[in-house]
């Protein structure tokens, strides 16, 4: 009997200290407009309870578009040969890293690329090194899966943050959508032990799935929310997935905007102070007010883009991506005006993540 209330009543389920796989389903489940009043009310409220007002901003700079890897899903793809490639020489991204801490203010540039391995160990730490000696900022990384040795490298040259999502918590779906290639074998158990390995080393992690993949179910979401708990990551970085024509996924259906807004605010009051990401590609399936409605669910983290214009309409992960046509300069104030919208402010310092 008790057992039926909570499964049809979202006041109990939201007032309950912690959540079980089955209350995250019904969550993520509810589709009536004052049941998600409710549960993006309370997302707001932990979010601003263990997090306060203050969104973090990253900086992207999207510095390779060439990758060694045939992700299914992604438009940056080994075999989409329908893109040009381009690279930025170190002392370019050492530059624009430089405009954008001690011109635009941000206090944390991602480097961002595909799996490249023309940046060696020793190029990597040199970036790292000296953007960390010509400004005052936090750097994290976004490059994909690299020797563990590689990456306690960065460490030690100053790198304290990683970005690598585990794509899906589902292992039957990730290995459908990561092929082995001669160069790569995928897999979830090795994308989630790097994960480990990268928290053992001392990095603040940021991960997360893709929404509304083909064949992913609301029971694989769940497990996702649960996931980020089980690995005690800092960040979740998570958006849906938007078909890109010219991969092998062509002519399947987008992630929804409304199912990308639950997991936000699910994954809020399930972990309560992590960061979350209100990401690009949740901007880009409503760009309208896609990212205010996110930082309103439980978002906190914001990541504008630091690329230089010419080189962003080749890192088109996914068609339709928003801010192509801008500059470093239109998205640092537009990233303002956003936080300013919904009444916070952004947020001074590093933005560390206040979970360890
Ligand atoms: N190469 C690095 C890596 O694999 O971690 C970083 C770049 S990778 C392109 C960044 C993320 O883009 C991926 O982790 C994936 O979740 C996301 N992505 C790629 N294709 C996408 C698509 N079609 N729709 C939504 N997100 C996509
Ligand atoms: Fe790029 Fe708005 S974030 S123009």
């Amino acid at each position: 009997m008790m057992k039926e209330t909570c499964i049809s009543e979202p006041d109990f389920i939201l007032n309950k200290e912690n959540l079980t796989r089955e209350d995250i389903i019904f969550l993520l489940r509810l589709n009536k407009g004052n049941d998600l009043n409710k549960l993006f009310k309370k997302a707001d409220e932990i979010r601003k309870r263990y997090i306060g007002n203050d969104v973090h901003i990253r900086g992207i700079l999207e510095f390779s578009n060439h990758c060694k890897n045939d992700c299914l899903y992604c438009g940056i793809r080994k075999s989409n040969t329908k893109l040009n490639r381009y690279r930025i020489e170190a002392k370019e991204i050492i530059k624009i890293a430089e405009n954008a801490v001690n011109n635009l203010g941000f206090k944390t540039i991602l480097l961002q690329s595909g799996e490249d391995d023309f940046y060696k160990k020793e190029i990597m730490e040199d970036i790292i090194k000296t953007i960390l000696k010509k400004c005052d900022c936090r750097i994290a990384l976004s490059i994909g899966e690299r020797p563990i040795e590689e990456y306690k490298g960065f460490y030690e040259a100053g790198a304290r943050r990683c970005l690598i999502r585990f794509e899906t918590s589902n292992k039957k779906l990730f290995e459908k959508l990561h092929p082995s290639s001669s160069s790569t074998k995928n897999s979830l158990g090795k994308r989630i032990w790097l994960i480990k390995k990268l928290k053992g080393i001392g990095y603040q992690v940021g991960t997360g799935p893709m929404i509304g993949l083909p064949g992913q179910k609301i029971e694989d979401l769940a497990e996702d929310i649960l996931l980020y708990n089980k690995l005690n990551i800092n960040m979740a970085g998570m958006g849906p997935f938007i078909c890109h024509p010219d991969t092998p996924l062509n002519g399947n259906k987008n992630g929804t905007f409304s199912l990308s807004l639950k997991m936000v605010a699910v994954t809020r009051i399930v972990c309560k102070d992590i960061f979350i990401s209100a990401t690009t590609a949740l901007q880009t399936i409503n760009k309208i007010n896609g990212r205010e409605l996110a930082l309103k669910a439980g978002a906190n983290l914001l990541m504008p883009n630091i690329t230089p214009k010419k080189y962003r309409e080749h890192y088109q992960l996914y068609p339709g991506k928003v801010c192509i046509y801008e500059n470093p300069y239109d998205c640092a104030d537009c990233v303002k005006r956003v936080i300013s919208s919904v009444g916070r402010r952004i947020g001074e310092g590093y933005g560390d993540s206040i979970r360890k």
